[in-house]
């Protein structure tokens, strides 16, 4: 990033004092302020019931926040003090129509004393039951339209399937217009999945093969080791297929799947997104049952720690049916991606934390060459997302020594490997581009829509089969026995993290 020339304003979070704005949010900001991004005169109001004082609110979330989860806590003797005086509390609930018409009286008095001219950004960092109230909220009482710009951004999830997400988007357009809504999917901010198009349309040899003719499959796995921590309540709800596939996932396969757009323009990289979505091939019920496989984890080992079932979990039923693990075997249905499956697989519990991409190309005919001196393994591309960073092609070559023996190796360049190399987070490409007003890392209500779309008949379909027989894994291992058979069946398998073959 460079700095940007950006509008004064003022960022009003909602949850001010939650998980989110403690581990995420407050965070980004400082490391913005560190680096310089952010704007001169911004000023952080933080929303929450609780009673602090701005010093017991600074002393008590701020400072924790910043100590345990900034990649510039060894900043915060220089910049602690200065980054503070930007940040202020405002205690009410949000149930509260006085507290709209207090908070609208505090923002005029911060508007007034600073340069913010009357730009508001309104941040919701609730639970999900309060974006529509707290939306109508703003209008009702004054607080939109703002004397300047004003922009809100939205968490998700984005309702939990399509006529929720309909509701709450009509909520939303009754304050906000489309270019005024950002709606957060917080993995278009990170590193490499920005990369991704430059990988793709920067380099003269990955775009002629990156099609049907070339490309044998592509395998995109986002696993966390971790089960559902704090969260069992809003996660019980949700579940794998909701959480993860709906959102993040589908968004990866936009990316992957796209045209090349028009242009680097926000709208002209939104319409080829959507236009992926759209042409998912539908699940229907018969699909669903051979090519969507959920699980759910049973107790299990994690990094040589026993760890307790799913339905064991802090606010989860005790006879949950809840998925904790999604694999889904995809088509899109365009002239690029005919017949090539896309394999997508998210899960808690698993053995790793990683996420990557994996483009999987054709073998080339076995009737020439080399078959005595080994066995030809398929060129891969990897994208690794998370926590490593970075991008390998995997190729046949010849092992140094006096036999012709192939084997695979690797061209690799690992980001975040470097000692040194600090990358920033997700949060705080996104935080930037709200305030200077770039909304191309945020999903468009169509590309909402569309996922939903094709989300929907999954889960309609797993609610008509009945009771799945769950836990149907143990936490530690890769899901269920059924998502390796998804691709042994097409004489596959799942990659694991770099098991794109041990190098020799
Ligand atoms: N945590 C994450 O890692 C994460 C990740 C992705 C998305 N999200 C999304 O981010 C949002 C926030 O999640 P979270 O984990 O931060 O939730 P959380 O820890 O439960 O925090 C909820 C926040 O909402 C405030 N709040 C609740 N009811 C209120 C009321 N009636 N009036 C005023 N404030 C009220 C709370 O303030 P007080 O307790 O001070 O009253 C608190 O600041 C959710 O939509 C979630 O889905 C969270």
């Amino acid at each position: 990033m460079t700095p940007d020339r950006l509008d004064n304003s003022l960022l009003v979070i909602f949850g001010g004092t939650g998980d989110l704005a403690r581990r995420k949010l407050y965070p980004a900001l400082f490391n913005l302020f560190v680096d310089g991004f952010l704007p001169p005169a911004l000023g952080v109001i933080a929303v929450g019931r609780r009673g602090f004082t701005r010093d017991s609110f600074r002393q008590e979330i701020l400072l924790p926040s910043l100590e345990t989860f900034s990649r510039r806590a060894a900043s915060m003797d220089a910049y602690f003090e200065p980054f503070a005086t930007r940040l202020h509390y405002f205690r009410t609930d949000i149930y509260d129509p006085e507290g709209y018409t207090r908070l609208e009286q505090f923002l005029v008095e911060l508007e007034e004393a600073g340069g913010s001219r009357g730009n508001r950004i309104f941040y919701l960092a609730v639970a999900p039951e309060h974006f529509g109230p707290v939306i109508r909220s703003l209008k009702e009482t004054g607080l939109v339209p703002a004397r300047g710009w004003q922009r809100v951004v939205i968490e998700k999830p984005f309702g939990h399937d399509l006529p929720s997400a309909t509701e709450l988007n009509r909520q939303l357009r009754e304050a906000f217009s489309e270019e005024e809504i950002y709606r957060i999917d917080h993995y278009l901010g990170k590193e490499m999945i920005q990369n991704i198009m430059v990988i793709r349309f920067a380099n003269t040899f990955f775009e002629p093969v990156w099609n049907n003719k070339y490309i044998d499959h592509v395998q995109i796995t986002s696993a966390e080791t971790v089960g559902v921590e704090n969260r069992g309540g809003y996660y019980d709800r949700a579940g794998a297929l909701r959480d993860m596939v709906q959102n993040h996932l589908l968004q990866l396969v936009t990316l992957v799947a796209m045209e090349p757009p028009a242009s680097l323009a926000t709208e002209a990289i939104r319409d080829e997104k959507v236009k992926v979505l759209r042409s998912l091939k539908p699940l229907d019920a018969a699909a669903v049952s051979k090519n969507a496989i959920r699980g759910q984890y049973g107790a299990g080992e994690i990094d040589g720690q026993m760890v307790p079932p799913y339905r064991q979990e802090k606010e989860v039923a005790p006879d949950s049916t809840t998925e904790t693990f999604v694999a889904l075997k995809l088509f899109i249905d365009n002239f690029r991606w005919a017949g090539v499956p896309f394999y997508l697989r998210t899960g808690k519990r698993l053995p790793l934390k990683v996420t990557e991409i994996i483009l999987q190309f054709k073998s080339l005919p076995d009737i020439l060459y080399f078959k005595e001196y080994g066995e030809l393994r398929p060129n891969l591309l990897v994208i690794r997302v998370q926590p490593l960073e970075g991008v390998y092609v995997q190729l046949n070559a010849k092992r140094p020594g006096n036999n012709n023996y192939i084997v695979p190796i690797r061209l690799d360049f690992c980001q975040n490997c470097e000692v040194g190399v600090n990358s920033p987070e997700a949060y705080e490409r996104l935080l930037y581009d709200v305030m200077r007003g770039d909304p191309t890392l945020f999903t468009r209500w169509d590309e909402v829509e569309a996922a939903w779309k094709f989300v929907d008949p999954i889960s309609a379909a797993w609610a008509a089969q009945g009771q799945p027989q769950f836990p149907n894994y143990a936490a530690g291992q890769w899901g269920p026995p059924a998502a390796q058979r998804l691709l042994i069946c097409d004489a596959r398998r799942w990659w694991e993290e770099n098991g794109a073959e041990s190098i020799s």
